[in-house]
């Protein structure tokens, strides 16, 4: 097996997230640094991570939380910040994120030790709709509402039509949901941006068909069965 799958299938990060710790130097094979990524690894071979021997998993758990804001969404904070793991209480399995939230958003949060499926999720071929609500400063214009669903340039590059629904429109913010299926790096935060509103606040509601319902601030729960086979149809493009 390819040694960056086979670190995503220890539960140790995404498999793209291992590749970055392969380049990185923090990843050892029978005591030897490899920094080559597609060297190949069986299971007689001896894994390290950051120092400590990482060994297949057996089960994969699933889990969905509620961020609240003033937590990390990566593994290792070199700010020593909070990290959303650090709301995980599973001493069986290392889970990770599955792609991220911005340390002041909110929201719902996919984790898992499961890297096939985070691949999946996360791979840009099979995007899957990601709905936020969003809290702008006074009233959104017509105008910015429509760049908003048609496209903002990002970086020299069009975003993809995305759908727009105010929620609350009062004189000083509006509330609105924004659903995009793309995942650039603080999407919406910069698509608010170049339509002339900055964000105020910022939470994820869903993913797909996974909704946080009444899920509390800062708690999480189980995948149901079929919550995580509806994931794994979708990752894979169905
Ligand atoms: N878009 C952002 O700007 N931030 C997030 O955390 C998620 C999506």
């Amino acid at each position: 097996m390819r040694l960056q799958k086979y670190l995503a299938s220890c539960g140790v990060a995404s498999r793209r997230k291992c590749e970055e710790y392969i380049l990185e130097g923090k990843v050892a094979v029978n005591g030897q640094v490899v920094q080559t990524l597609g060297t190949k690894v069986a299971e007689k071979d001896e894994v390290t991570f950051c120092g400590k021997i990482v060994s297949l998993q057996e089960t994969y758990v699933y889990y969905m939380l509620n961020k609240p804001v003033g937590y990390v969404t990566t593994v290792q904070d070199e700010k020593q910040r909070q990290t959303v793991l650090d709301l995980i209480h599973d001493e069986k399995h290392r889970v990770y994120p599955v792609g991220r939230l911005d340390y002041n958003t909110s929201g719902l949060l996919l984790l898992t030790n499961d890297g096939e499926l985070t691949y999946g999720l996360t791979h840009p071929k099979h995007h899957v709709n990601k709905c936020y609500e969003v809290k702008v400063k006074g009233v959104l214009s017509q105008e910015a509402q429509y760049a908003l669903k048609n496209g903002v340039l990002l970086e020299g590059k069009m975003t993809y039509p995305a759908q727009v629904k105010v929620l609350r429109q009062g004189e000083k913010s509006t509330l609105f949901q924004l659903t995009i299926h793309e995942g650039r790096n603080r999407q919406v935060r910069r698509m608010c941006e170049a339509v002339g509103y900055p964000v105020l606040s910022l939470k994820r509601v869903s993913i797909g068909k996974l909704t946080l319902d009444d899920l509390a601030l800062g708690h999480y729960r189980a995948l149901t069965e079929k919550e995580v086979q509806y994931l794994k149809k979708v990752s894979q493009g169905g």
